[in-house]
């Protein structure tokens, strides 16, 4: 499979059949006032933190509209990130994540 000819999601890569992960994981918190705490974590700590291999950056994006990005250092950074978004109603979330070995990860949810 060339990871790079593609953005990955649960859709076109069953990660179950390799032993690490690359798909952001998304959580979202109501913390009122039409408020939200998105927490990304990509691959949920089964994925390699090596200077060989490493997950580089996450980006957020709500409804399409750039949210932030976060890059990590490998080693001596998890790829786990949180941003507060101000959002009424139901938004849609996007979390694009790049590993340097196996290319984009997309995982998309909702917040309400
Ligand atoms: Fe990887």
């Amino acid at each position: 499979m060339d990871f790079f000819a593609q953005v990955n999601t649960s859709n076109n890569f069953n990660e179950d059949v390799t032993r690490e992960k690359h798909l952001p994981l998304i959580q979202v918190e109501d913390v009122g006032n039409d408020k939200h705490k998105i927490i990304v974590d990509v691959g949920g700590g089964k994925h390699p933190n090596d200077i060989d291999h490493w997950i580089q950056w996450v980006e957020v994006r709500l409804d399409d509209m750039f949210v932030g990005r976060a890059e990590f250092s490998a080693k001596v950074m998890e790829p786990v990130v949180e941003f507060v978004v101000n959002c009424k109603g139901t938004c849609n979330i996007s979390a694009l994540a790049r590993c340097n070995k196996h290319g984009l990860w997309l995982t998309t949810a909702k917040c309400s």
